[in-house]
């Protein structure tokens, strides 16, 4: 009797026509993170990379990036920092703007959420532009913390974000395109 061929991260992403404008191809990992054997599959597989390596802090980029790195945080022993979009921290916080498809975001960190020298993995959904995690990037990196990986569920690599993050000598880890 031939097995049932095992689900891949891939197959449990739903993809949704024109949200949220026309012509955008929305990649939806609700269904992914709904489902417990996809989402435990892909927390593993988004943290098997750095088994072993130091990592000090969890890094997730708002919103579905605090899903994941909650998640990975939780497995790898290591604490959780939010990169959130302007004006949602308490705190003392430094910002960062960045490019959007139209016009301009900022996302800001809590000023005392690292240390420097701290061992940094990002994680976050989705990898398009770059732009979001060049700007996490940039904010761990002015708090003299050091990036070691960059990972995500899903890279559109048409989108040049990988490319980006690369040029800035950043280790890229996504689990589908
Ligand atoms: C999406 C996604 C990434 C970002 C990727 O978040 O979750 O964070 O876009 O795009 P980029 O590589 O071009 O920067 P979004 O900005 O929609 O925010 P949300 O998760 O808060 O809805
Ligand atoms: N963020 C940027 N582009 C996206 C897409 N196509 N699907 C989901 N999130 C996105």
């Amino acid at each position: 009797v031939q097995k049932p061929a095992q689900k891949t991260v891939k197959d449990y992403i739903r993809t949704i026509p024109d949200f949220p404008h026309d012509g955008i191809l929305f990649r939806d990992v609700t269904t992914l993170f709904a489902d417990p054997r996809g989402f435990r599959m892909c927390v593993d597989q988004l943290l098997a990379p750095y088994a072993g390596m130091r990592i000090d802090k969890v890094v997730g980029l708002e919103a579905r990036g605090f899903i994941l790195g909650g998640a990975v945080a939780h497995q790898l022993s290591t604490g959780f920092v939010p990169v959130r979009k302007k004006g949602k921290l308490p705190g003392q916080t430094i910002s960062q703007a960045y490019t959007l498809e139209y016009g301009e975001a900022v996302v800001e960190v809590h000023d005392d959420a690292l240390q420097p020298g701290e061992a940094v993995l990002i994680v976050d959904d989705l990898l398009a532009t770059g732009g979001t995690a060049e700007a996490g990037i940039r904010l761990i990196e002015r708090l003299g913390a050091r990036v070691v990986g960059c990972a995500f569920v899903v890279d559109l690599p048409d989108l040049g974000g990988r490319k980006k993050l690369e040029a800035m000598g950043m280790d890229v880890h996504a689990l589908c395109a």
